[in-house]
């Protein structure tokens, strides 16, 4: 059985004070109201995670990520965060390769290679995130441009490796615009990645993946996108910022 997960992505938002009480709400309701075989990852700013373990303490299957971690394992790489560090304040899970970063940070598919296996390496859990822009999905050819990125940064791993990591679909035209991709859309891009995965990795360890959704998922579409039957979760950005928003994406399974 592949499990479920529901991960908050908070980007640059949220002061400390602002963090915590977000972070105390979710977990006060998702204890009263949650079946805890949804795996909840919360993905706050790096300073606040140490904080946020604190409120967390030990609820069951309520989790923290860090948004990014740096490829190296330490050194003098001034500003950066290293897994060693996520790991010292709690974090289980990375977001690797989230769109914003690879436009924005200018990381490429071979950067984030790197970044999977420090990652690994360390014992975390990477949500690895592709999806294509609008342009290609207008010309048809974003089948091909998400299973490039993926053979790219994930096809040096060993079975047992990628059977460790998380995936997520984020089309970059729904990210934030309110335009989310149809059931559909979802279902038919997590099939052919979950094949994909099959083909290099053969079809244990791609049934045994989680594949979440991500781009304008809330609760009023999040029941629709999670029916699929390769849909396993979602990686929540906007809606992640308001506890009941997110713990009724959360129940939507
Ligand atoms: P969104 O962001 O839910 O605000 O569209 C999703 C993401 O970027 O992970």
């Amino acid at each position: 059985m592949r499990k479920k997960i529901v991960a908050g992505n908070w980007k640059m938002n949220k002061a400390f004070d602002e963090g915590k009480s977000l972070t105390s709400e979710i977990v006060n309701i998702y204890k009263d109201e949650v079946k805890d075989d949804v795996t909840a990852v919360i993905c706050p700013p790096y300073i606040h995670l140490h904080s946020l373990a604190g409120i967390i303490g030990n609820t069951t299957n309520v989790f923290l990520g860090a948004q990014n971690c740096n490829d190296h394992e330490s050194g003098a790489y001034t500003g950066e965060i290293s897994v060693d560090m996520l790991k010292s304040v709690c974090a289980t899970f990375v977001i690797i390769g989230h769109s914003e970063r690879r436009e924005y940070f200018g990381e490429t598919d071979e950067f984030l290679a790197k970044k999977v296996d420090t990652t690994l390496k360390a014992g975390l859990t990477p949500i690895f995130c592709c999806g294509e822009p609008l342009e290609i999905r207008e010309k048809g050819a974003h089948f091909e441009f998400v299973t490039q990125q993926l053979t790219n940064s994930l096809f040096h791993l060993s079975a047992d490796e990628m059977k460790k990591l998380v995936i997520a679909y984020e089309p970059i035209w729904a990210i934030g615009t309110g335009k989310t991709a149809s059931a559909e859309q979802a279902q038919e891009m997590h099939a052919k990645i979950r094949a994909h995965l099959s083909g290099k990795f053969g079809d244990d360890v791609a049934e045994s993946i989680s594949i979440l959704y991500g781009g304008s998922c809330k609760p009023s579409n999040a029941n629709e996108i999670f029916a699929g039957k390769d849909v396993d979760g979602g990686l929540i950005g906007g809606a992640s910022l308001k506890a009941r928003d997110f713990i009724d994406i959360i129940k939507s399974f």
